[in-house]
């Protein structure tokens, strides 16, 4: 494509990404709630509520940007250690959301999906869960993601006892385990892996999140806190990806 008007200099212009080369899945590490809160001198949890008010508007944005897939971290294995109280509050916050967002998220043909370990979650939690999956499962849209008592590690600890078991009841060969095998064990197993994996808040960690499926992830850092985070810089980080070039180890074609 070319830009017009400008008086023979055949400036290229970036490929937009409908042509099919942005990120088909991005994973994003919601983080500096905290933070965005204590600036305005209000408690955590204020900056948490801020936080979900922003999901919609991502989820919203993927469509037009090409996105199919969106996975979110909202809340990590290693999050327990937090305060009873900031802990309470996010549990809270998670059963408020999805009873108040299920029929948007339906009517919008959002396809929600969970991941994580569901064993330590409470009861009405995990019901309100299985009911969002049930209900947007015939959902053809964005497929959003959230990542609940999740930890990557967690994740490929609790998918090898399960692939051990099939070996030990004699329905695996051991010799068939590869690097196709291994993930049809992981919670994601009917995802893609993410292409584009961002972090709000100026941390520069991955924190325990889809450690095995972002092996060849692009990553962006970012310093925007998580409940500034809006459509527009969504946006720029998904076409900025759709300029890069990706080799997966091999080399420049
Ligand atoms: C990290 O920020 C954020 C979390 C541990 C919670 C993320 C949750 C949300 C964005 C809201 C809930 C989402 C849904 C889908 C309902 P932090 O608290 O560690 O921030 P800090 O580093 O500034 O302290």
């Amino acid at each position: 494509m070319r830009v017009p008007g400008t008086k023979g200099v055949d400036r290229v212009m970036p490929k937009p990404i409908r042509e099919g080369n942005g990120p088909r899945h991005v994973a994003i590490i919601m983080d500096g709630n905290g933070r965005w809160a204590q600036r305005r001198g209000r408690p955590r949890l204020f900056g948490h509520h801020a936080g979900a008010k922003r999901v919609r508007e991502i989820v919203e944005a993927c469509p037009d940007l090409g996105v199919r897939y969106v996975t979110i971290f909202a809340f990590s294995t290693e999050n327990w250690r937090r305060t009873q109280s900031e802990v309470a509050g996010l549990m809270s916050l998670f059963r408020r959301y999805i009873t108040k967002e299920a029929r948007a998220l339906f009517e919008e043909n959002v396809r929600v999906r969970f991941i994580g370990d569901r064993v330590r979650l409470d009861k009405k939690l995990v019901s309100l869960m299985d009911e969002l999956e049930f209900m947007t499962s015939g959902c053809t849209g964005v497929n959003l993601t959230i990542a609940i008592n999740y930890g990557g590690r967690d994740e490929v600890a609790r998918a090898t006892r399960r692939l051990a078991q099939d070996v030990a009841a004699g329905k695996l060969d051991p010799d068939a385990v590869n690097e196709e095998t291994l993930p049809k064990y992981l919670d994601t197993c009917v995802l893609p892996d993410p292409d584009l994996v961002i972090r709000t808040s100026g941390e520069a960690r991955i924190s325990n999140f889809l450690l095995w499926q972002s092996a060849y992830a692009e990553y962006e850092f970012i310093d925007t806190l998580w409940p500034d985070f809006c459509a527009e810089e969504f946006g720029r980080l998904v076409t900025a990806y759709g300029n890069r070039e990706r080799r997966y180890g091999g080399v420049k074609a």
